[in-house]
């Protein structure tokens, strides 16, 4: 739920500012994934920095001389959003007298953007957290360590305090703790920092991507993951100047010329930096030490890691994907681009008549023969598949089950061999949904991902699957991933029908229909300043009801969810067939409702639904197609969004857009964060 980054220059001479701007940047970039608090650790200089500091953080300065001879880890930390940090930075700085100008040919800087899981918001808590006094191991950390509790006791026997409410406090140390045993059995250079990291690792449980910064290894960065993502980015540059990218990973590990480094729980982090980058993989340790990159992969079984070699791949991403651009918002940037993403979601997949999956291909014939197709997510993703749902039935003749990943666990619902077990995920880190997958896995299921992001947990532990090639989503309410996430699965279903003659003509429509979604979707994005006026007309109201059925149950939930989650307005989306079982009663001239009823199978019974709405002076404001206003408000007096009819299963795609803009405007007039709700972050790594 947090985001970690690093930044190593070798031999390319940086200043200060220079420094702290790449982590203060690189923070920005992951800000989504938690904005509670944030903190970096920088080095000072023995020579020039007057101010050496003992303890954790830099508060209530102690001037001595630490138990190393290189110069202290400067840490700051500081509660709320990132430019909180920033400008706590700059003024510490100045009191501090710290040179910002000062030129480093080396420096390794560690930084974390926190989202809390243990321990409230504060400086106190936030990372990077510390061995103790003189900070001889920092570390930042996103996931969870579940036996942090008992290594605490066993710390705290052996004389150590500690400070803050986090489970990550244990892990730098531990450090200490295995690098001062080994020092007192060994003498000074008794264990490298690799070493000193495997035997960390080898004690921690849960899940974690972690960086590790000790002034006992100057000028050197460890990180390691289990679980969580963990990105290395490589920069090489032939002079300090002009950058030239480094293809050969053998002369990685040797050749120790001058490069910039960086690690990310995010590749959004890193590609301004350099294109170049290592998807980090679990049980590995990665180590930098005098320009050079060495990679142990952990095996338990194994007294000692094995050194292994690993090729860097070439990111297919532009820098413009991070930016906003002319936007004023992520959100507003996403909801906006769909038309672009939907097409490179598509790209290279649609033939004449068919659908090519490469990644699905081998499996198809498996997924045919399966017993059930359980759709698992949470969230977003979840309804995207729920508006996939139907299609997928319809297409494969399979029954589809559908399973909040949560609740699967709760149940341990059951799940048989002969199942495929469609997993969505637009971070493909998602907690819960990754324990289904393991959940999944055990019981013999085939499991396919579906997800945004290549490399991800979810990509790299399914027996296959689909990108969904959205480019990077960085609004925390998910928006383009969700109509990308949608098309991608009609395109499953396309390929898992793709042996029946019968289905051939709906098939051929339907590829044809989804050649011309991306200009449908840029037309009912002309509702805009539509959607604005109605968000006006909204602003003071408490709360809204989404109703929808069929392909458009889906919608109903999904619209709903963006109003909660960024205009934080009370908002249900509620499946039309059970207006009369109950929801009914809420009706009144007040309650705004929103009644999905655009032409599809299920319109005469939307019709029916708005006549008894109507019937009880319901504040109606109803979605129809194109020249349909008629037909779904005779008498006139309820408000009527027309948006583009496309085919039945493509619908959801178009009907989202408008309750998309909806939440966005409502949320920008009642003057909340739109980019980052309250409480909420973008990739959810805890249960
Ligand atoms: C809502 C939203 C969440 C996510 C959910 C699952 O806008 O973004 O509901 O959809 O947390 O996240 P992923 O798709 O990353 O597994």
């Amino acid at each position: 739920m947090c985001g970690i980054f690093a930044y190593l220059n070798y031999k390319v001479g940086r200043e200060r500012r220079y420094i702290l701007e790449v982590l203060f940047n690189g923070l920005r970039r992951l800000e989504y994934r938690g904005y509670d608090s944030s903190g970096i650790a920088i080095d000072s200089d023995l020579d020039s920095d007057p101010v050496l500091v003992e303890g954790g953080g830099n508060g209530g300065a102690q001037a001595g001389r630490p138990p190393y001879d290189s110069a202290p880890p400067l840490v700051f930390r500081q509660e709320g959003k990132i430019e909180s940090l920033v400008g706590s930075v700059y003024s510490e700085a100045d009191v501090m007298d710290l040179n910002l100008e000062k030129p480093f040919s080396v420096h390794a800087g560690i930084a974390h953007t926190r989202w809390a899981t243990h321990g409230v918001p504060s400086p106190r808590n936030s990372h990077p957290q510390s061995s103790g006094p003189w900070n001889e191991f920092v570390v930042v950390h996103n996931g969870i360590i579940t036996n942090y509790e008992v290594l605490k006791e066993t710390l705290i026997r052996h004389g150590f305090t500690f400070e803050s409410d986090t489970d990550t406090e244990v892990i730098p140390k531990l450090a200490k703790f295995v690098f001062d045993k080994a020092r007192d059995e060994g003498g000074e250079q008794a264990v490298t920092f690799s070493q000193v990291v495997t035997e960390v690792m080898r004690q921690l449980e849960g899940a974690y991507a972690l960086i590790f910064k000790s002034p006992h290894y100057p000028n050197e960065l460890i990180a390691c993951k289990r679980g969580s993502t963990l990105i290395l980015g490589v920069k090489e540059l032939t002079d300090a100047n002009t950058g030239t990218l480094f293809h050969d990973v053998k002369a990685l590990t040797t050749n120790g010329k001058p490069k910039e480094l960086f690690f990310s729980s995010d590749l959004c982090a890193i590609v301004e930096h350099t294109k170049n980058y290592l998807a980090i993989e679990d049980n590995e340790v990665v180590h930098i030490k005098d320009g050079c990159v060495s990679i142990l992969k952990f095996d338990y079984g194994k007294e000692k890691p094995a050194s292994v070699q690993r090729a860097l791949s070439v990111l297919e991403m532009e820098v413009e994907q991070i930016k906003k651009g002319n936007y004023d918002h992520f959100m507003q940037k996403e909801i906006h681009e769909q038309p672009h993403s939907l097409t490179t979601t598509m790209r290279g997949r649609l033939r004449d008549n068919d659908v090519v999956l490469g990644g699905l291909k081998v499996h198809l014939k498996t997924i045919r023969h399966s017993r059930r197709i359980i759709f698992i997510g949470c969230g977003t993703s979840y309804n995207a598949a729920l508006a996939a749902r139907p299609f997928l039935e319809e297409l494969s003749g399979i029954p589809v089950a559908m399973e909040l990943a949560s609740d699967l666990l709760d149940r341990q619902g059951p799940i048989y061999r002969e199942d495929t077990a469609v997993f969505v995920s637009q971070s493909g880190e998602t907690a819960d949904t990754l324990l289904a997958l393991e959940y999944a896995l055990e019981n013999g299921a085939l499991c396919v991902g579906i997800t945004n992001t290549v490399g991800s947990t979810l990509a790299r532990k399914t027996h296959c699957g689909v990108h969904i090639n959205a480019g990077c989503e960085i609004g925390v309410a998910s928006t383009k991933a969700y109509t990308s996430q949608i098309v991608v699965m009609v395109m499953v279903a396309l390929a898992i029908g793709a042996d029946k003659i019968s289905t051939q003509s709906k098939r051929d429509a339907i590829i044809n229909a989804l050649h011309d979604l991306p200009n449908q979707v840029s037309e009912v994005l002309k509702l805009d300043s539509e959607m604005k006026d109605l968000a006006e007309s909204l602003i003071e109201t408490q709360s809204l009801l989404v109703f929808g059925r069929g392909y458009n149950y889906a919608t109903a939930l999904e619209g709903a969810l963006k109003v909660k989650e960024v205009a934080l307005m009370h908002s249900e989306g509620m499946l039309a067939g059970e207006m009369k079982h109950g929801p009914l009663a809420l009706v009144d001239e007040t309650l705004p409702i929103i009644v999905i009823a655009t032409r599809d199978a299920c319109f005469s019974k939307q019709q029916s639904v708005i006549q008894q709405l109507h019937a009880r002076k319901g504040r109606l404001i109803v979605m129809c197609s194109n020249g349909d206003v008629s037909s779904v408000c005779p008498s006139g007096s309820c408000r009527v969004i027309e948006v583009p009819q496309v085919a039945d299963c493509l619908q959801p795609v178009i009907n989202i857009v408008p309750l998309q803009l909806l939440a966005y405007h409502l949320t920008v007039l009642r003057g909340y964060d739109v980019d980052q709700p309250r409480n909420l972050a973008k990739s959810v790594t805890t249960q």
